[in-house]
Parts: C-alpha cells; sequence; structure tokens
C-alpha cells in the first residue's frame, strides 16, 4: 500500500515551476485569502496553500474583500459544518460580481463528496476551481488555468478510493505561527466507523516517510518552534518505516526545549507502548486524546470501533497508572442511531468514571453514504437533550478534577498579551491566563516563550495565575 503513494518530484517541480510563471501573470500586490473549516489537518493543509500561493507571489489579505485569490478549505465532518461553508461561499457571489478577475475556490473534505460538488458546480456558478484533498499541491496549475480563462475547473484524484491518494513532499507551507506547528505523519484513514465520513473523503491510510517527518521536526525545532503536534486520524497505524512509538521517541530526541504532542490515537491500537514512550520523555506534552465515542458496547460494536468499554477502560487505567497527572481528553457522540436511554446512561456512567480534563460531545450527524446514515434514526430533541446532559455532568467533573492543578507551579507556553491579559497553554493542554509580578522583563513573556507559571485560579477548563520569577 505503501508504494506508489508519493507524488513524482518531477510533477512538485512541475508545479513550483508554474507557480513562478503564476507570479509573472498576476503581477505585483495580488492577496490571498484562505478560510479553513474542520481539523488540524485542514489547518496544516491551509498552510500549505498558503506556501503555493506565497510562491505564485499572492501576499497574505487581511479580509476576504482584499482579496484576488479566494479559497473555502471545507470539512465534512458533520452536516453543521458543510453548511457554514456553504452559506460562507455563498457571499462570494457579491465578490465575484464586483470584480470577476477574483478567483474563487472550494477544497477540502466538502469538495470530495459527489453530490456536494454537482450542488457547488450547479447552485455557485460563482466558484471558478473545485479540488479535492489530495490535490493540494496541483494549486499553481489550477489557479494558472482560471486565469487563462477556465470556468468551474473541477480537480478530484476520481477513481476508487482504495486506490486514492499520494503524498506530496517539498510542498512549502507558509505556517500560522512561529512556535507552533502541525506535521502530518500520515493522511487517509482505514476504520470506517460506521458514522464517520473520513475514510471517504480523505481516502485510504498512506504514511509519510519517517526520514521525512523527523527532518520536517528537526528543522521545526530549530527554527524555534515550541510546540509540534504530529497529526493522522489513526496515529497509531502510522506505517512509515517506524511503529508510532519509536517515530515519536524519536521524534522527542532533538536537542532543544520543545513539547511534542499527537492527534488522534484510537483506543483499539494505542499500545502500552506508546504509553511508556510517553512516561520516558519529559519533551512528550502529558496530553493524551482517546475518544470514546460511546460507553456502552452494543453502540460501540454498530459503530464499529472494535473496542469494548471495559477495553477502553483498561488502557485509560494504564495510562493513569503511567503518567497519573496526564490530562485525559476525549470525543463522544450523543445520540448515534437506535442509542436507548439505558445505553445513553452506560456512556454518562463512563464519562464519569473515566473523568476526562475536556470531552468534545457532538450530536449525531447522518452522514449520506455512511452505514450509520441508513440504520433507525432518533429525533433530533433526544440527541440533543442528551448533549445537554452529558455537557453538564462535564463541566462538573472537569472542574473536579482541574482542581488538582491549585498552587502548582506549570510550565507555560505564552501566547503573549493581548487587552493587557497574558495568555498561554500548558503541557496538559490547558489555557492558563497570567499576570507577570512587578518588575518581570515582558520580554520573557512574549508569544513562543515558555515560563513558568503558579496557578492561583481554577476554573472548569481554564486556569488563571502568575509567572513567576525564577524562570526555567
Ligand atoms: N480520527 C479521529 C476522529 C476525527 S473526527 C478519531 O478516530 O478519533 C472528530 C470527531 O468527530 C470524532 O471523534 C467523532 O466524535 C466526531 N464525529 C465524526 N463523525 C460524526 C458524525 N457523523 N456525527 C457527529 N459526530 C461525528
Ligand atoms: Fe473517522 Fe473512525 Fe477514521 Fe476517526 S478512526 S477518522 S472516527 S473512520
Ligand atoms: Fe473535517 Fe475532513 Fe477534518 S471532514 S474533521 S476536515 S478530515
Amino acid at each position: 500500500m505503501q508504494n506508489g503513494i508519493f507524488v513524482p518530484e518531477e510533477e512538485i517541480k512541475r508545479q513550483l515551476a508554474i507557480a513562478r510563471e503564476v507570479r509573472s501573470l498576476i503581477g505585483e500586490g495580488k492577496k490571498v485569502f484562505v478560510s479553513t473549516f474542520g481539523c488540524q489537518q485542514n489547518e496544516a493543509d491551509s498552510e500549505r496553500l498558503l506556501g503555493l500561493a506565497s510562491l505564485m507571489g499572492y501576499t497574505k489579505a487581511e479580509s476576504i474583500d482584499d482579496a484576488q485569490l479566494i479559497i473555502f478549505n471545507t470539512c465534512a465532518i458533520r452536516e453543521h459544518a458543510e453548511l457554514k461553508a456553504l452559506s460562507k461561499a455563498g457571499a462570494l457571489r457579491k465578490i465575484k460580481e464586483r470584480d470577476k478577475s477574483v478567483i474563487t475556490a472550494v477544497c477540502g473534505c466538502m469538495a470530495e463528496q459527489p453530490h456536494r460538488r454537482e450542488q457547488i458546480l450547479k447552485s455557485y456558478p460563482y466558484i471558478d476551481i473545485i479540488f479535492g484533498t489530495d490535490r493540494l499541491h496541483t494549486l499553481p496549475e489550477t489557479v494558472k488555468n482560471a486565469i487563462l480563462g477556465e470556468k468551474h475547473g473541477v480537480y478530484i484524484s476520481g477513481g476508487s478510493h482504495d486506490e486514492f491518494g499520494t503524498v506530496a513532499e517539498g510542498v512549502p507551507s507558509l505556517r500560522e505561527s512561529s512556535y507552533k506547528a502541525w506535521v502530518p505523519i500520515m493522511y487517509g484513514c482505514n476504520n470506517f466507523c460506521s458514522y464517520c465520513v473520513v475514510p471517504y473523503v480523505r481516502g485510504r491510510e498512506r504514511s509519510r516517510k519517517s526520514k521525512d517527518v523527523l527532518a520536517e521536526i528537526e528543522g521545526l525545532v530549530k527554527s524555534g518552534y515550541k510546540d509540534i503536534t504530529l497529526l493522522g486520524q489513526n496515529v497509531n497505524s502510522y506505517d512509515g518505516d517506524l511503529s508510532f512509538p519509536k517515530l515519536l521517541e524519536k521524534a522527542a530526541g532533538f536537542e532543544g526545549d520543545y513539547l511534542l504532542r499527537f492527534m488522534t490515537s484510537h483506543p483499539k491500537d494505542a499500545t502500552r507502548e506508546l504509553v511508556d514512550v510517553m512516561a520516558s520523555s519529559p519533551k512528550i506534552a502529558p496530553h493524551f486524546h482517546l475518544p470514546m465515542q460511546s460507553g456502552d458496547n452494543r453502540i460501540l460494536k454498530m459503530m464499529n470501533r472494535r473496542y469494548t468499554v471495559e477495553q477502553y477502560m483498561e488502557k485509560a487505567a494504564y495510562i493513569r497508572e503511567k503518567l497519573p497527572d496526564a490530562a485525559l481528553t476525549s470525543d463522544i457522540i450523543c445520540g448515534f442511531p437506535t442509542e436507548t436511554e439505558e445505553e445513553f446512561e452506560n456512556t454518562l456512567k463512563a464519562v464519569d468514571a473515566v473523568g476526562f480534563d475536556m470531552l468534545f460531545a457532538f450530536v449525531y450527524s447522518p452522514r449520506p453514504g455512511t452505514p450509520a446514515a441508513k440504520m433507525e434514526q432518533i429525533p433530533h430533541e433526544v440527541k440533543t437533550a442528551r448533549f445537554a446532559r452529558l455537557s453538564e455532568l462535564e463541566n462538573k467533573r472537569a472542574s473536579e478534577l482541574n482542581r488538582r492543578f491549585a498552587g502548582r507551579t506549570l510550565k507555560v507556553l505564552s501566547d503573549g498579551c493581548e487587552n493587557g491579559i497574558y495568555t498561554g497553554r500548558t503541557g496538559h493542554n490547558k489555557i492558563i491566563t497570567f499576570a507577570l509580578p512587578e518588575g518581570f522583563p515582558e520580554e520573557k513573556a512574549k508569544s513562543g516563550r515558555f515560563l513558568n507559571v503558579r496557578v492561583d485560579g481554577v476554573q472548569a477548563y481554564t486556569l488563571s495565575g502568575t509567572a513567576e520569577k525564577e524562570q526555567i
């Protein structure tokens, strides 16, 4: 499966050459606006789109109205995400009416779905380009074609998603932050959880080579990046020439002060070895995101998650044993088809028993083409009522758990100061606001700097404190 997944180097070179051609076609002073929906993978993709656009001579626009190239990088995970993107895309009509030379594009996961593509072509005639999740690297060519007058260019891999997918190395990235970075280690998903659209829109799993991933991380560390997140839909099935725990261990081995994170680890494949690697390195953040989805075995089976509540609990217990202080977070879907009151209560019990620092709770949203969309649906108001009950429980559990930080000194990565308030993030991925004691040099608290903060206030999900004079 790993053979033939890489975009040939010559093709990347060809695209970069077209980017330079576009630069001479568009002239000076043109701007690009990328609007990103969805997960961190999409954010990482948008940074590559910006990298390519910058090679083409576009600088980043402050607002959509200033841009001559507008790209909507969309998400399809829930209907709400799609509707949001479609409604914002509707606003492009006015922009196009005002200036026909503005180029508009829709890409990302929603663009991978044939029914959405049809809808865009029919109802959004002012969208010039549609391209798929594995066609990002062809942006220069698609933009050039649009400049030369091509209407409704559609660039999708086509064919079966089993053969779908290419990994493009060597595409420049224009990162949003100078100290936090996303590093995709793999693309796609093979798990086919019955509710989820990702395997259909992102194709099969494809891993980057470990040498490429490690070289990227080393480069980031050397240029001062402090918070690096390895990305994959299920990082545990990373299939470069190393296992994921080994890759993580190596990634934590560079000289420098930085924190490594990863997302997402599927409980069925989260091994003890992974937890042991986390416990062995202070450079790996003490935060484990382990999506449970449901606390009921019948529902888990219907979801095709391939673990039981008992197995999940066993993994969570091992994390607690090895990393007693680590933050554990999770995702839960409320109102999966056929979920009974009793089954939902099992989820509440499981959530209460594990104790999550943060829970991402979602109302189940049927995704066309997935098995769960054809199952017996439960009423919307039941789903939202369950969501509210789960949120209430989680607010209580999270506040209880957050109290463990009171009075402690935590290493915090500063996000700088806005309106007189400093904010930052701890290794546990908690947002913390903090004050500087008198005489504390502001320079040492600016964004991208690590500092010690003593916690003197604890809210349900956030913390507050005061920076300590004695720095690390
Ligand atoms: N690969 C990750 C999940 C990515 S999607 C993993 O396996 O954990 C992020 C979350 O969105 C999922 O964990 C799930 O809780 C939620 N989700 C996915 N499909 C959904 C749907 N159809 N309706 C509601 N929530 C959904
Ligand atoms: Fe979706 Fe499941 Fe894959 Fe996560 S593991 S992306 S929930 S199919
Ligand atoms: Fe959305 Fe695609 Fe991510 S569907 S959650 S942007 S992988």
